[in-house]
């Protein structure tokens, strides 16, 4: 199939290329011409594991790249619609690049060749009502489009996967047609036959039979989008909160997520605590969602709270470090993790940035490290009192703490006797919870996570005064 997908952020270029490796031939459209310019050149723009293999196997072949977004809707059977829905002020959706999509197509559909423009941004309900309008507005013939909805789940870091090897497809689509159509696209996964490929990118096992696909109405996509992240993002924060009951009481949370998880309604996943979520897609999504049900007439109030423990949690974690260290002003702190989090270059939103923000603002010097966004967190931090280090040990030398703020594979295995010999305080707070406190109090650390009890070396016990000047981290 012949398939133009309009913007090449994140999901449109793993879509895209996705698609190509499906066996269809794509054009990737985007108005920067400097991206597309060096997309042509081969460069990837984002860090995405089998992203660059999958855009080197396909360059040149089935994928495309072009800034001329009416002459590849023309020339397109389906197009996907994947351009930034960025938040307002208040929270709602700024739609206009969905707009001014809508409005280029519908010049591309004088042919009356029959087209289907497929939402793949996280859109409003009711937005698919929007773009028909304003496609037969802007002289689109009725009978020779349709729109539909074809939300995307992938998740950064293990995007081509989650793509290739999807939970579910949904297919939102209100004809026959055009849902065939979808299916077609699809149908290497949804058959199965691409994971008995020799060359298929590696991933989970599938069920026999290929993806599970989802039939439903235009609408109902689009709303799954939007309450499936809700859904997610308030399980992070039901476990925060719980996580927040384990210090004050003394359990521990990761014993009680393992009871809460084995419960096959509920599930463990997404119920690691940490420092709250960012990314590009929760925060904006939720405040989307609240807002799409402000329009509805229904107040949303659980949403709120959801962003409210996610504020909270980071809020908190600060107080940890003050707890631990007393006073923060020239504190040098090395900080592992700087993206929202690990496995991905992306900082927007990121936890991990807003507490460097409120440390720098105390008066702390910061040295930190990321595998993968230092560059980006360059141009974010512009602080004097930011340096970066090319290692964990390099940024914890002589560092009055180490803070752990992703959880790449990389800062679950650190060498600890390399880092305590390399920091000028045995201090770890972990806002991951990637090491457990009993082992990391008999290897002589002052180690402080999430949900569970502070821990220390047990001469701290001995009567002779704590770093935290004898309060507890809660
Ligand atoms: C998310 C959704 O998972 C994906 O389906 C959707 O398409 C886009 O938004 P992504 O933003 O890439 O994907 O990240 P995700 O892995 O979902 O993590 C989001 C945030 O929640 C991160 O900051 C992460 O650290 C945090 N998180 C996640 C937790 O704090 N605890 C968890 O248990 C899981």
């Amino acid at each position: 199939m012949r398939i133009a997908v309009i913007g090449s952020g994140y999901v449109g270029l793993v879509a895209g290329t996705c698609f190509a490796e499906l066996g269809h031939n794509v054009v990737l459209v985007d108005n920067d011409e400097e991206k597309i310019a060096s997309l042509e050149r081969g460069i990837v723009p984002i860090h995405e594991k089998f992203l660059p293999e999958l855009l080197n196997r396909h360059h040149n072949g089935r994928l495309s790249y072009t800034s001329d977004l009416e002459k590849a809707a023309r020339e397109s059977e389906v197009i996907f619609v994947a351009v930034g829905t960025p938040a307002s002020e208040c929270g709602d959706p700024d739609l206009s690049y969905v707009e001014s999509v809508a409005r280029e197509v519908a010049k591309a559909l004088e042919d009356h060749h029959f087209k289907v423009i497929v939402e793949k941004s996280t859109v409003p309900v009711c937005t698919s009502d929007w773009v028909r309008k304003s496609m037969l507005l802007n002289g689109a013939p009725a009978e020779s489009f349709a729109v539909a909805s074809n939300p995307e789940f992938l998740r950064e870091g293990s995007a081509v996967t989650d793509f290739l090897y999807p939970d579910r497809i949904v297919i939102g689509a209100d004809d026959e047609r055009t849902a065939q159509i979808l299916r077609n696209i699809y149908l290497p996964l949804i058959d199965g036959s691409y994971y008995r490929r020799p060359d298929a990118i590696p991933g989970p096992d599938m069920p026999p039979g290929g993806a599970p696909v989802i039939l439903t109405s235009t609408k109902s996509a689009e709303l799954i989008k939007h309450a499936s992240n809700a859904f997610l993002a308030m399980k992070i924060s039901f476990i925060n909160a719980v996580a927040t009951i384990c210090e004050t009481v003394g359990a521990d949370v990761t014993q009680v997520r393992q009871g809460i998880g084995s419960d096959s309604r509920i599930g463990n996943r997404f119920l690691n605590p940490g420092i709250g979520y960012g990314g590009s897609c929760f925060p904006k999504d939720l405040l989307a969602f609240r807002a799409v049900a402000r329009e509805c007439g229904y107040d949303f109030r659980l949403l709120d709270e959801v962003i409210r423990i996610n504020d909270e949690q980071r809020q908190r974690f600060l107080r940890k470090v003050r707890n631990v260290l007393w006073t923060l002003k020239r504190k040098r702190l090395a900080v592992l993790g700087l993206a929202f989090k690990g496995g991905t270059d992306d900082i927007r939103e990121s936890p991990a940035i807003k507490i460097i923000q409120d440390l720098l603002r105390e008066g702390c010097e910061i040295v930190a490290y990321d595998p993968a966004a230092m560059e980006r967190a360059k141009a974010e931090l512009r602080a004097e009192k930011v340096s970066y280090a090319q290692s964990p040990y390099e940024a914890a030398k002589g560092a009055d703490a180490l803070l752990i703020m992703t959880e790449w594979d990389q800062f679950a295995s650190l060498d600890l006797e390399r880092l305590q010999g390399d920091l000028k305080y045995p201090i770890i707070l972990d806002g991951r919870n990637l090491y457990d406190p009993e082992a990391m109090a008999a290897k002589g650390f002052i180690y402080v996570s999430v949900g569970r009890a502070e821990a220390r070396p047990k001469t701290h016990y001995a009567g002779a005064a704590t770093a935290n000047g004898g309060r507890s981290g809660r």
